[in-house]
């Protein structure tokens, strides 16, 4: 598949497509995705969305999901908060099908979602909209000249830091300990937000109400160690 993100740079790296579509997946990627996605004509990246027009009515709290994998973090958020409003960005079409699929037969109008670069989205929403942000596990780019790659990197959170409310919450994780360290220095040189840790255990033990994904269950088997960065937007 095309990058659509622009003509000029390629905005993702990664795969966007991996097996072929089918069954269940094919559907809800047929049905749901024209009617979840944000109107592509609405991406024009100058902070002109008007997020509440995205949604049959209005919600209480707006969250996103930067890079929901196969989205099992967002279908709980989306269960345990039926009064908050999501968006997803998800390039990986197979991810996509994946969330579609398991959301189909339950309440959804209360998400939104982005089959692409997640910043094409966040530059596209208003200033300080967010009540949160989650970013979990995200791609490491190991090589050093793949760093700019990374989705937490100091030019990606002056964007985040636009569009989260101040008090709102960024919230990552990852089971790699040197792009935790990477993505704490990242967020305290930007200086827009404050880290809530007072301890290794802060880190080292999710949230009482985490939401465990497969791939964390597999990425800590393997890393032996996870890391649970909340920080607040100030
Ligand atoms: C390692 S996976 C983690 C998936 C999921 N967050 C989890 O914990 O199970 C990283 C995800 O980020 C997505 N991703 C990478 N670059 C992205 C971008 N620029 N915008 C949105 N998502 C992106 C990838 O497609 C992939 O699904």
């Amino acid at each position: 598949m095309q990058d659509q993100s622009t003509n000029k740079e390629k905005r993702f790296y990664g795969r966007r497509q991996s097996r072929p579509l089918k069954g269940a997946r094919a559907d809800a990627v047929e049905k749901l995705l024209p009617a979840l996605s944000i109107p592509k004509e609405l991406l024009t990246e100058d902070a002109s969305i008007v997020p509440s027009a995205l949604f049959p009515k209005n919600y209480k709290e707006l969250w996103l999901e930067i890079g929901f994998g196969n989205g099992e973090h967002l279908v709980e958020l989306m269960r345990r908060h039926p009064e908050h409003a999501f968006l997803g960005a998800e390039p990986y079409i197979n991810g996509m099908a994946n969330f579609l699929k398991e959301i189909a037969a339950e309440p959804h109008e209360h998400v939104r979602v982005h089959m692409d670069d997640a910043l094409m989205l966040v530059n596209s929403l208003p200033d300080q909209c967010l009540d949160g942000l989650y970013i979990l596990n995200p791609d490491p780019w190991h090589k050093t000249r793949h760093h700019k790659r990374r989705i937490v990197r100091r030019e990606t959170l002056t964007a985040y830091h636009r569009v989260l409310k101040p008090g709102a919450q960024l919230i990552c994780s990852t089971d790699v300990p040197y792009l935790a360290d990477w993505m704490i220095t990242e967020v305290m040189l930007h200086g827009g937000f404050e880290w809530s840790a007072k301890c290794a255990d802060d880190w080292r033990t999710p949230p009482e109400d985490w939401i465990t994904t497969a791939y964390e269950v597999k990425g800590a088997k393997g890393a032996k160690i996870m890391s649970y960065m909340i920080f607040e937007r100030v």
